[in-house]
């Protein structure tokens, strides 16, 4: 099947000071030299501006501000070719703490920035997850497609689902120009310490055993982010309008054996660390199959050695204690509160 190639010149990337969002800036910088990037960023605890310091000045532009801004994404939307929405409210635990705040970003949010590419006829692409879609039973052969039903569990997926349905529901009844990926949990640099592999590593590197949630059996698919990027690019420009994507490079594993490979690496024992309180509706197991993404639009994992990777993540935590020490404290702090 051939797609007509969509060949953007400008794009503003939302939550582009995130992790995610900020590898795909280093990504598109490094790779698509004709292309201009305006990041739209609000900079909250998870946004950094750093993660996009020294990118040159006449190929990235940093706009802080907020994506429930109408009139700022309208202006955006009018004067470039597309938008990739990153920007989330993205943590499981926050979610559960709060819940507000997901429902102003991710559901409000969207909804500002496909009313402003529906006014201009803006390309527009939308970074979800596969979360959505909630869980698989351990023993479950299946894996997630583009056509599993949705079944969210948390606070962050349902708003993470809804924000989906929208731009489904905009693509059908008003002709949004739009692409919709569903991706699983990415590592790599320049993730927040509040999240699993990062707050492990800056644990040890602390010298504070590391904390497991429940049985440490739940599963996750995990994919390096720059093969994320890499495939958000290859949706963005070949894929086909309306369609959904999902984006997985077959790196299941429970979390107790990322935690010993994490160990390992510190030369600590396996069993170092604590069993910490379970979070309350904790889905069992992720699991992407990503054919339909590898068939149509030919994209491959570069990535494919998980130790090799996690290896490197670790190395970049201990050579870039400035840039995660100032989150240390408050994220501990804040899971101590919890039990967790
Ligand atoms: P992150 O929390 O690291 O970054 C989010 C970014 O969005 C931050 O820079 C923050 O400042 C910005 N932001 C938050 N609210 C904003 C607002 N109202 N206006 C403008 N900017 C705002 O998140 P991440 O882990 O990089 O995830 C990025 C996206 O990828 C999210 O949409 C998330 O749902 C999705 N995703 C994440 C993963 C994962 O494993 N982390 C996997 C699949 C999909
Ligand atoms: O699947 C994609 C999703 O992956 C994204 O949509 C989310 O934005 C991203 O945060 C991530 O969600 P998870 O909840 O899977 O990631 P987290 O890093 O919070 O946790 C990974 C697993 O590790 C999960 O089973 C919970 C567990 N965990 C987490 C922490 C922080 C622990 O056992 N101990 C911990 O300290």
């Amino acid at each position: 099947m051939t797609n007509d190639i969509f060949e953007p010149k400008s794009i503003v990337v939302t939550g582009g000071c995130g992790f995610i969002g900020s590898n795909f800036v280093h990504h598109v910088v490094r790779e698509h030299p004709g292309v201009k990037v305006t990041v739209l960023d609000k900079l909250t605890y998870a946004g950094n501006r750093e993660n996009i310091a020294g990118l040159p000045a006449d190929r990235v532009e940093l706009v802080v501000g907020d994506i429930c801004d109408r009139d700022l994404v309208n202006d955006l939307a009018a004067s470039h070719d597309a938008i990739v929405h990153y920007a989330a409210e993205s943590h499981n635990d926050n979610s559960i703490a709060n819940p507000e705040p997901f429902l102003r970003t991710n559901v409000e949010g969207t909804y500002t920035l496909i009313e402003a590419c529906r006014a201009h006829g803006t390309r527009y692409h939308h970074v979800s997850t596969d979360e959505v879609y909630g869980d698989l039973a351990l023993d479950d052969p299946a894996r997630f497609t583009e056509e599993t039903p949705y079944r969210p569990s948390s606070p962050y997926s349902s708003t993470k689902a809804a924000s989906d349905m929208l731009v489904r529901a905009w693509v059908r009844t008003f002709g949004l120009k739009a692409t919709i990926s569903n991706c699983s949990n990415n590592y790599g640099p320049y993730q927040h310490v509040e999240k699993f592999i990062p707050r492990q590593i800056t644990n040890l590197i602390d010298g504070v055993r590391p904390k497991l949630y429940g049985d440490g059996k739940n599963v996750r698919d995990w994919i390096h982010t720059e093969d994320h990027s890499s495939a958000v690019w290859a949706i963005l420009t070949k894929g086909r309008i309306g369609e959904t994507y999902l984006i997985g490079a077959d790196g299941e594993r429970d979390n107790i054996t990322v935690l010993r490979e994490i160990l390992k690496a510190f030369g600590r024992d396996a069993d170092d660390f604590d069993w910490v309180r379970d979070r309350p509706g904790h889905d069992r197991r992720y699991a992407i199959d990503s054919s339909k993404l590898r068939r149509e639009l030919g994209w491959e994992p570069a990535h494919t050695d998980f130790a090799a990777g996690l290896a490197e993540t670790i190395a970049w935590y201990r050579d870039n204690e400035a840039w995660w020490r100032p989150a240390k404290e408050a994220t501990e702090a804040r899971y101590a509160a919890q039990g967790q």
